[in-house]
């Protein structure tokens, strides 16, 4: 059987990703703070669980994702997806006008959370005998700094380092595995909503993602999920270490 697990599924680009994997008969495991009954209504070959999990909180994520592995550890697995798609943007502000317990929270969610599971996650699959595929989500924030976004570009950029060098310690171990980034860019979702209710004060480009919004710039998730679930369901076109930008391929 075929699974995938995947953060941040109860809207945007993760619940996008888990229907259409859904629709290849892959059985989802999505995790975040609140539920999605679309999925678990929808009819396909697949099948969807949930998990409220709350992945600031890392010694419940710690045992969320060591409740899910020993779930797997019955089943006959011929395929194993690990998208760590959860991310926040906020805090949104400049620095010296933040508050701290936001910052601890992005932290956990977008970098720490990712790092604990990825090292649950080789322990605990060590001995497969199929290649593991993950893929953490990033943004193009990673490469650049944009004013406001101290927090984001920065958890993104020490993401895309932390894969790419996991990537590089699995091809020296030959494991075959394969860990990639998926970089999404601009997409119609809630975290865009957020991006556009900051203060000039707070995000000087806020016109410009007005902008896209309202001049319809921002992507699908579905077409944006499309291109990601493409590649999956083709991992021989997986490349370890690879920077899977959808602006590369729509
Ligand atoms: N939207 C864009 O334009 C854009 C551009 C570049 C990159 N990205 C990246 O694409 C990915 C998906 O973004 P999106 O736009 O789909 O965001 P979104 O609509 O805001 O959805 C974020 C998902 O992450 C989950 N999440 C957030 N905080 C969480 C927490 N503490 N615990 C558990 N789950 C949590 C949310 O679930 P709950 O709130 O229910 O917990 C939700 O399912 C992110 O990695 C983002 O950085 C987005």
């Amino acid at each position: 059987m075929k699974y995938a697990v995947i953060t941040g599924t109860s809207k945007g680009l993760g619940a996008s990703i888990a229907k259409l994997l859904m629709e290849a008969s892959y059985h989802v495991i999505g995790l975040a703070r609140s539920q999605n009954d679309e999925l678990k209504q929808l009819s396909t070959h697949g099948s969807y669980q949930h998990y409220q999990t709350d992945l600031s909180d890392l010694k419940a994520t710690e045992a969320t994702f060591n409740q899910i592995i020993h779930s797997l550890q019955d089943k006959e697995l011929e395929s194993l997806v690990l998208v760590q798609n959860a991310a926040v943007v906020t805090p949104i502000e400049q620095v010296g006008k933040q508050n701290n317990d936001q910052i601890i929270d992005h932290v956990h969610i977008n970098l720490a959370s990712p790092m604990i599971v990825t090292n649950i996650w080789l322990d605990a699959w060590r001995n497969t005998t199929f290649p593991l595929i993950l893929v953490n989500v990033t943004s193009g924030a990673a490469n650049r700094s944009v004013y406001g976004w101290n927090a984001y570009g920065s958890t993104k950029a020490a993401l895309d380092r932390y894969t790419k060098t996991v990537a590089l310690e699995q091809e020296e171990l030959e494991t075959e595995n394969k860990v990639f980034l998926f970089d999404p860019s601009i997409m119609d979702t809630d975290m865009q909503g957020e991006i556009r209710s900051a203060d000039k004060s707070q995000f000087i480009d806020v016109e410009k993602f007005k902008a896209y919004k309202t001049e319809n710039n921002l992507r699908d998730t579905s077409k944006v999920a499309k291109v990601l679930v493409d590649r999956l369901l083709n991992p021989t076109l997986v490349k370890n270490g690879e920077y899977l930008s959808v602006k590369d391929i729509i």
